[in-house]
């Protein structure tokens, strides 16, 4: 059975959904985006990935009245349930012609669809090996705290570190490290741990936002700071955050080798307290 999908209105079979070419998302990217777990329903951060959205769409003058988390739900229920992500895209909508300025008069495309997904960070922890990363310019918009659709350099700098062996892309702008092409950064230096100020340079996770609260809980100490590029050559450990990821330890970037080249022990520690926060979510 194929999977349905949620189009302006409708739950239909996907290999049924059509956008117009008028579509301004497909036109200009005029458009945002979510990516949102749910174990068992139960949404991982749900709250905070509906903020970000109704943030999103508020900076683009998008109105969206569509009531997202109902949409979800049914969604599904519809698919089948247990665990599956929900991505949800919304443009601008459908104008007569293209052309830059934005028709007031325009209806948005809600668009959801959802794909079974597993929990995070399964099986025995002291078995990860971690990923490799590369680092990369940012030459990315100056707004990246909004989820917009439009991720051509996230793309090129992810497919680069593929080409090049490694799993994702770290972006450096002005001799900082921001975050990866899909996720947050967190390194541990000194026994502290160091994440970037959520401000207009990067996306601010959900997991991020889960990270720190478990950091709080675990006693670490906790720096929130720009992260200098040359840090990598001093730091003990290094972590990828995403919602669909959990925190995954980096071992290797580019050709420097991060502490002995092997998941650290507060990533550990880190890591079992973020299955037991997905735990209570699955109990809900
Ligand atoms: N991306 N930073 C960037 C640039 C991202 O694209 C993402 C997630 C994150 C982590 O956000 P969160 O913890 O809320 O998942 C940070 C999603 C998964 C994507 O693009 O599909």
């Amino acid at each position: 059975m194929s999977s349905h999908v949620y189009l302006n209105g409708e739950f239909i079979p996907e290999t049924e959904a059509k956008i117009s070419v008028f579509d301004r998302g497909f036109l200009f990217a005029d458009s945002l985006y979510e990516l949102i777990p749910f174990y068992d329903g139960v949404g991982f951060r749900l709250e905070e990935h509906l903020q970000r959205l109704h943030q999103g769409l508020k900076a683009a003058r998008i109105q969206c009245d569509e009531d997202i988390a109902a949409l979800c739900q049914q969604l599904l229920e519809i698919n089948g349930g247990g665990h599956q992500a929900v991505y949800i895209q919304i443009t601008r909508g459908v104008d007569e012609r293209r052309r830059h300025r934005i028709n007031p008069g325009l209806k948005p495309t809600v668009f959801l669809l959802s794909y079974p997904i597993k929990p995070a960070l399964i099986g025995d922890l002291s078995h990860y090996e971690g990923i490799s990363a590369i680092t990369c310019e940012d030459i990315r918009w100056r707004r990246c705290d909004i989820k917009s659709n439009a991720l051509l350099a996230n793309i090129l700098a992810v497919q680069e570190a593929l080409d090049q062996g490694a799993q994702e892309a770290l972006f450096v702008r002005d001799g900082h490290l921001l975050e990866g092409a899909s996720s947050n950064l967190f390194m541990v230096r000194n026994g502290k741990l160091y994440t970037s100020p959520s401000d207009e340079q990067i996306l601010g996770g959900t997991t991020r936002s889960v990270i720190l609260e478990l950091a709080r809980l675990l006693g670490l100490a906790l720096t929130i700071q720009e992260l200098p590029e040359h840090w990598l050559s001093e730091a003990d450990e290094l972590w990828i955050t995403g919602s669909t990821r959990g925190v995954v330890p980096v071992v290797k970037v580019n050709d420097q080798t991060i502490g002995d080249g092997h998941p650290g022990p507060i990533w550990l520690r880190m890591a079992t307290a973020f299955r037991q926060f997905q735990q209570q979510l699955l109990q809900k």
